[in-house]
């Protein structure tokens, strides 16, 4: 006998059935559910150099000299035989109290074609591309004597090739910006460059600020990389989660993420040390979250600071908390408010007049680590508060089902919770065919906010030993997020949002913190890992209703939905086995199904993975099935995740 299995209780039917054959069944005659048509979005923060040398796509590292208080790093002095310079931070000579150090630069010989100036490597490399336009942006200031020419070049890094250059001149006492272009010709791509600043005489020159920007995703100032946002709007996302995860908290509350301190000009921003090692410059700020959610047609889920910090330390609930929740107020102002309220003008004058769509909130992050159990408090607090102003925004609490009971949200209903899963894929196959089974349906809804499967149960994501291993996952892995998304899926009538995290990671050894991550580069290129394909087969093929399926004597796990609208049925199957599976599909109660389904199939072996070098090693194939009928055979390949688009009627 075969049993049909509904979405409560797919594990237990899953191991008593007694069909004879791998079977998958579907019931198509009446949808289980609704699937939530804000199911697939993308979760970000700065880790792994996602923003700064990732996204965000200054060239620049160490823009402003703020991230070391001793040293210009990553900066170098520039001198040629008889040329002579030096470099030095000089923090009793700068441009505001933001950029609160500069750069001085002393040249005390310059010979003609011999430079003598100050380098910058940039991210690991600066990226060289043909026929390019870049902006540069430079904040100097001179002794008053100084008449010289500055000359900016990007040059290869033995020197020997210049591939664009410019200059200016009128250098005074006083600040000055300049802003030039630096055309690139027929260039073969390249990052082993760098921006090289020289002056042809001899004096001091500080610089309080010097950025470079390639051109942008929609030419926007201060932009995005454009192929990383290619790849994150192929995603289809429906949200962006931001700015954390750990972000949001900082370690302490001095580095929060202090969202006042990251909007208006680049010189205007002082940036800060983010948790994951290294400084942010907070280039990307809030409005730049709003402007990336906006040009992926995705809506904010945004995270707002809630007292509590990583090493351990809370903001009591009452007095203490007030000026946290205020802050939050003004930040969803700024979002949501129109040009007469005074954070919307801030926006405006920032350059955003128009108002962003907000329905989501998250008051913190993971604040179950509180072992002072403040956050049913703090948690109230803002609660009371948003709610009052903002009666219509959905509240989300970071404490899930899976933790403790008396860590959670009583207090209060929260609207939705959120939880994190970063496990193995052995750990997701086994957890899949139960999950979410018993959540209670008359809510909170549940936000899987981060979640993400790697290869082996005994290397944690956050521990040395995974920065070992390459920084994105292998087809392994895809077949874990595989079965975890058919299990969210089948669920996406309380599972409402769910999001990969971490989602960027820039490749270079001294970049990373965490592994698996979603999407690997470097400064030339980038390139999806197995996971981003499994992701995006899912991402892109859904339907708004839920059908209810069952399998019988077979490991592969899987879900269906239906296009109302169209009557297309969108199975998603995965095959955890090495071997292939042929496999029974029985689809009940479907209206003249065509006999053509279009099939998008990845496979591979478990190690296969994607890199710099291979970016398309494993990537999905479609192809036409032929014969389809209510019960057909299919046969799934080895490690496989395959999406079957079955043409019906509605
Ligand atoms: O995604 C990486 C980290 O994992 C997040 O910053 C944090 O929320 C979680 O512990």
């Amino acid at each position: 006998m075969k049993t049909l299995i509904t979405l409560s209780s797919y594990a237990a039917v899953a191991m008593s059935c007694l069909a004879a054959g791998p079977t998958f069944t579907v019931q198509a005659g009446h949808p289980a559910g609704k699937a939530s048509p804000m199911l697939y979005g993308l979760m970000t923060e700065e880790i792994n150099h996602s923003y700064d040398g990732g996204l965000y796509a200054e060239l620049i590292q160490n823009r402003a000299f703020l991230d070391s208080a001793t040293t210009p790093v990553h900066w170098s002095v520039v001198n040629d035989n008889d040329s002579a310079a030096t470099i030095a931070l000089d923090a009793t000579n700068s441009f505001n109290d933001q950029l609160a150090t500069s750069l001085r630069l002393t040249v005390t010989q310059a010979v003609k074609d011999h430079p003598a100036g100050v380098a910058n490597s940039g991210y690991w490399g600066i990226p060289v591309q043909p026929d390019t336009r870049y902006r540069a942006v430079i904040l100097a200031r001179a002794t008053a004597d100084f008449s010289g020419l500055v000359t900016v070049s990007i040059v290869s890094e033995d020197g020997e090739t210049v591939y664009a250059t410019e200059q200016f001149s009128g250098l005074k006492a006083d600040w000055k910006k300049f802003e030039l272009t630096l055309k690139t010709g027929k260039v073969a791509p390249t990052a082993a460059a760098r921006l090289v600043i020289t002056l042809d005489q001899p004096g001091t020159v500080w610089f309080g600020l010097v950025s470079l920007f390639p051109p942008t995703w929609s030419d926007q100032p201060n932009g995005f990389r454009k192929d990383l946002m290619q790849m994150l709007v192929d995603l289809n996302p429906k949200f962006l989660r931001f700015p954390g995860g750990n972000y949001v908290e900082g370690d302490t509350i001095e580095s929060r993420f202090d969202w006042k301190k990251t909007i208006g000009p680049i010189e205007e921003r002082h940036g800060h040390p983010c948790p994951w090692g290294y400084r942010s410059t907070d280039g990307l700020g809030l409005l730049e979250f709003l402007e990336w959610c906006e040009d992926m047609k995705a809506e904010p889920v945004l995270a707002v600071y809630a007292g509590y910090s990583l090493k351990g330390v809370h903001v009591n609930p009452g007095t203490d908390l007030e000026p946290f929740v205020q802050d939050a107020l003004e930040e969803i102002e700024y979002v949501t408010g129109d040009v007469n309220t005074k954070w919307g003008a801030q926006r405006a004058k920032d350059g955003h007049p128009a108002p962003f769509k907000l329905a989501y909130v998250e008051v913190g992050n993971e604040d179950w680590f509180d072992k002072s159990k403040s956050y049913d408090a703090r948690f109230a607090q803002f609660y009371d508060a948003i709610k009052a102003k903002y009666p219509q925004l959905k509240l989300i609490a970071t404490i899930g089902n899976d933790q403790p009971e008396e860590l959670r949200v009583h207090s209060r209903k929260a609207d939705v919770t959120d939880e994190h899963y970063y496990l193995s894929t052995d750990e997701f196959t086994l957890k899949s065919p139960g999950y979410a089974q018993n959540y209670d349906r008359s809510g909170p809804d549940i936000f899987v906010g981060e979640w993400a499967a790697h290869e082996d149960a005994a290397i944690k994501p956050w521990e040395a030993g995974a920065r070992k291993q390459p920084p994105t996952p292998t087809m392994k892995a895809a077949i874990g997020d595989g079965v975890f998304m058919a299990a969210m899926e089948r669920n996406a009538d309380v599972i409402k949002m769910q999001c990969y995290a971490p989602l960027l990671v820039n490749v270079n050894p001294g970049a990373r913190q965490w592994r698996p991550d979603l999407i690997g580069y470097d400064a030339l290129s980038c390139y999806g890992s197995p996971s981003y394909y499994a992701l995006q087969m899912f991402s892109r093929n859904i339907g708004d209703e839920i059908l209810s399926v069952g399998t019988s004597q077979t490991a592969v796990q899987g879900c269906a939905t239906r296009d109302s609208h169209s009557g297309e049925i969108i199975l998603k199957l995965v095959n955890p086995q090495p071997i292939a599976e042929s496999l029974n599909v029985e689809i009940n109660g479907a209206t003249a199904l065509d006999s053509k389904a279009s099939v998008i199939t990845l496979a591979g072996s478990p190690e296969d993975t994607n890199s710099i070098n291979r970016p398309r090693n494993v990537v999905p194939v479609t192809s036409t099935l032929e014969g389809i009928k209510p019960q057909f055979a299919y046969t799934l390949p080895p490690n496989s995740i395959v999406v079957l688009k079955l043409n019906a009627r509605p």
